[in-house]
């Protein structure tokens, strides 16, 4: 089954490109399901003098074989792995594989290969950014946070000892080339993680998409690659109809924060409490993004039919729509304090926090080049106090999936 709503015909065929424009840049994105062969024959056009794959182990365990050897009919391969992780987003990492790739005779011709899913993609990237001040990146996502979010955004960075994505830069990719069956291997917390963001990107920014995105949902048919492939043309469509005009993220991109401010201080207490198995990702922006629509429906912005409609994506993701026992609203609300979108709003109180806010599906509060409302803390400790203790939610009864 091909999905398919009117805005977003789908072309003919496996194998699409679309041009990513973001703010002054722009780069062609590939896409398909079972199109290694096209890719190779993209890469080929490249006339790379030599490829420096940069990936980890288990992608290279589970998809090398597809990329590799018709890789190395077109110029020397090098590949660069480690083991799967944050952990390889480091100085020391980074530095270690610079040397590699300057040892292995790289040149200006040369092409980083990103192949992965984002922190493979991150490291890649910074690299490519530093060698010679910057050669050919491209990348081949295998995960959907990838596919569907981090090749659609310029940043590079990789983490220092006092944070995440501390360190980095502004690079864009050459070129991006998804196959989607390759996310058929991906275990399923990591599906999911990603595609919470492409819902996000719905809800917050496409809500045509919506009834698409409830009939995928309700279909139970998240794995099927037509599904991914749709997910990924509709988040191509919302992310870059933000940074089109915002390319490092800061104005109307921040949008893409959606769901983010209690989302990260969820993500990192329930980390706190279990670095092992901890809440992913996606999951906790997910949550995050039901308390922001508690917030907007309490301030009389969503109606309940909404608040309805983010429970029922939110849950069919698997993602939770109650606050976990294990977390603590006191720990929550410290983090939510130090989020590090203060700052954007100089004059809010200094009980408040800057957060995305919707008045509508696909309409944020705030400016249109400043998309953030003053939230005060007691506000998100109603919200996520109503959350912590009722039943699940189910489906949005007065919007019944078309
Ligand atoms: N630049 C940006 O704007 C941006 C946006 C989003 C995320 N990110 C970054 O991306 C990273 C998270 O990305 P991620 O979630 O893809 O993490 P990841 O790259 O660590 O991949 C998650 C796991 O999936 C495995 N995996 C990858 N592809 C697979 C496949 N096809 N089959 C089976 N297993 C597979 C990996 O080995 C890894 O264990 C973070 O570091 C984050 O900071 C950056």
């Amino acid at each position: 089954m091909a999905y398919t709503d009117e805005g977003h015909a789908m072309a003919e065929g496996t194998w699409r490109s679309r041009r990513i424009r973001i703010g002054d840049t722009d780069y062609p994105y590939y896409y398909g399901i079972d199109c290694v062969e096209p890719i190779l024959g993209e890469l080929a056009a490249l006339k790379a003098d030599r490829f420096v794959v940069v990936t980890d182990d288990t992608v290279l365990a589970l998809h090398g074989p597809a990329l590799l050897p018709g890789l190395r009919e077109l110029a020397p391969v090098h590949v660069i792995s480690h083991a799967p992780g944050e952990s390889m987003k480091t100085l020391a990492t980074m530095t270690a594989d610079i040397d590699e790739v300057l040892a292995a005779g790289a040149t200006r011709r040369s092409v980083v290969v990103a192949f992965g899913g984002g922190v493979p993609g991150n490291l890649a990237g910074v690299i490519a950014a530093l060698v010679f001040r910057g050669i050919r990146l491209v990348h081949v996502p295998t995960t959907t946070t990838a596919a569907m979010d981090s090749v659609l955004s310029l940043k590079q960075a990789i983490n220092s000892r006092f944070g995440k994505n501390h360190i980095g830069t502004y690079l864009p990719p050459h070129a991006v080339y998804t196959d989607v069956a390759l996310m058929g291997t991906l275990p399923d917390v990591e599906l999911r993680s990603g595609l919470c963001e492409a819902a996000k990107n719905c809800l917050a920014i496409e809500p045509a998409a919506l009834p698409t995105l409830r009939r995928v949902l309700a279909a139970g048919d998240l794995t099927s690659p037509e599904s991914l492939l749709w997910l990924l043309d509709m988040s191509v469509s919302a992310k870059t109809r933000v940074t089109a005009r915002d390319a490092r993220e800061q104005n109307a991109g921040l949008i893409l924060e959606y769901g983010h401010t209690v989302g990260h201080a969820v993500e990192l207490c329930d980390h706190r409490r279990d670095p092992a198995a901890g809440i992913s990702h996606g999951s906790a922006i997910a949550f995050g993004m039901v308390v922001a629509a508690h917030i907007s429906h309490a301030r009389g912005w969503l109606s309940a039919a909404h608040v309805a409609l983010h429970e029922e994506v939110v849950a069919a993701l698997g993602a939770p729509t109650t606050l976990p026992d294990t977390i603590s609203i006191d720990d929550v609300l410290d983090v939510v304090a130090a989020d590090n979108k203060r700052g954007y709003l100089p004059a809010a109180a200094p009980n408040a926090v800057p957060f995305v806010l919707l008045r509508d599906l696909g309409v944020p509060a705030g400016e249109v080049d400043l998309p953030l409302v003053p939230v005060l803390l007691d506000e998100v400790r109603t919200a996520l106090a109503a959350l912590r203790s009722r039943q699940p939610a189910g489906v949005a009864a007065d919007l019944e999936p078309t």
